[in-house]
């Protein structure tokens, strides 16, 4: 399929002659009779790829528009769509291509980024913005064919977020974690076509559409959501950060300084993951945030706590842990493997998280 800039460049009848197949130009011709139309193309594809990309189209696809056979194609598809945008710097780096991008993104669009070099305009020179290398563009490709696709049916329980402990009506022990990385990992799933159950935290975020969402404040009552909504042969993801201490002590009225040191006294919180491991009926992923030794101190985490695979991040790595939209992170398997990935954003962190765990099901049944 060509658009009619792209036939500005190369003409449709050169394309026909080099790969042997008839090419679509116009959504409006009518086909020759053994001819597919373009309808009938998104519906046989298993996968579409648009290489190269250009802002025009990436801004027609974000906004849903169908007024040439690749956009009206890509509308009517149910396949994965792989785009590698090509365009000079500028408007690579317009506010409008980025915001075109991130809601390409958001409805699951693969993006293959495009490299530094020569680019088409020979003012311009050297750029960002030149078409990725083919090869990224295929591995792009394989992983949209061959990722496997379903979570159907499977419940998913995701906590997120942290957790807050008050001693007086405002004050009160927590941490960091913002709830983005269970966020993410609830949206992936509901994607997948799982039946997720977010429990949070407090948080800023909006829950994805499709999830059921409960929010709570403290470790206990996260417990009591974990345990009433445990996913029977379903998986648990264990994203949240719960806080180990909580004040022994809570006192109605916010607590006057006195010109004395205030003694609050910490007693631990309920384990969470520990106490369901118990009974455990479905498969359970922890995560795990080190500063050092991390591997060997997930290891024993992963033994402890009965987990089947724990996601380790280290929060002074840059681009890791709390407040960041990416993560680097580590998997450590129950059979002893190991798996590095590079930095990445926590949606995709999410995905190649949900990948693994849909092995592990497949391998338990
Ligand atoms: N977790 C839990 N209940 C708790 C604390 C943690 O279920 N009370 C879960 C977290 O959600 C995470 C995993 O256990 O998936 C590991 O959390 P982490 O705080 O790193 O582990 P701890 O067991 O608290 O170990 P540490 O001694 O390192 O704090």
């Amino acid at each position: 399929m060509m658009t009619p800039g792209a036939t500005k460049f190369i003409a449709p009848l050169t394309f026909q002659a080099l790969s042997g197949a008839s090419v679509s130009v116009d959504p409006f011709e009518i086909p020759r009779q053994d001819d597919i139309e373009h309808i009938e193309l998104s519906h046989w594809a298993d996968v579409i790829v648009i290489a190269p990309a250009t802002a025009n189209t990436l801004a027609k696809l974000a906004a849903g528009m169908a007024d040439n056979v690749v956009t009206a194609s890509v509308l009517a598809t149910h396949a994965p769509v792989v785009l590698a945008p090509a365009m000079n710097t500028n408007m690579w780096e317009n506010p409008a291509t980025v915001e075109n991008l991130r809601r390409l993104k958001e409805r699951f669009f693969y993006i293959v980024e495009p490299e530094y070099g020569e680019l088409a305009s020979k003012r311009e020179g050297q750029g960002m913005g030149r078409m990725a290398r083919i090869e990224r563009v295929l591995t792009q490709v394989l992983y949209a064919v061959t990722q496997p696709k379903t979570l159907a049916g499977v419940r998913v329980t995701v906590t997120a977020g942290r957790t807050e402990e008050y001693f007086d009506p405002v004050r009160m022990l927590t941490n960091r974690a913002t709830g983005r990385m269970g966020f993410a990992l609830a949206e992936m799933a509901v994607a997948l076509g799982a039946e997720v159950t977010l429990i949070s935290g407090p948080t800023d975020l909006t829950p994805p559409d499709g999830v059921r969402y409960f929010q709570v404040i403290h470790a206990r009552q996260m417990l009591e959501m974990v345990q009433s909504h445990y996913p029977n042969n379903g998986v648990l993801i264990m994203a949240a950060a719960v806080s180990d201490f909580r004040p022994e002590a809570f006192s109605q009225n916010k607590i006057k300084k006195t010109g004395d040191s205030l003694q609050v006294r910490l007693v631990p919180n309920p384990d969470i993951l520990a106490s369901v491991a118990k009974h455990k009926k479905a498969l359970h992923v922890g995560f795990a945030l080190e500063t050092d030794d991390e591997i060997e101190r997930a290891r024993d985490k992963l033994k402890r706590k009965k987990l089947d695979l724990i996601v380790v991040n280290n929060p002074n790595v840059p681009g890791a842990g709390f407040a960041v939209s990416t993560n680097k992170v580590t998997l450590l398997f129950k059979d002893g493997t190991t798996q590095e990935l590079p930095r990445m954003d926590k949606r995709l962190v999410a995905r190649e998280i949900l990948i693994r765990i849909i092995a592990l099901l497949e391998q338990a049944s």
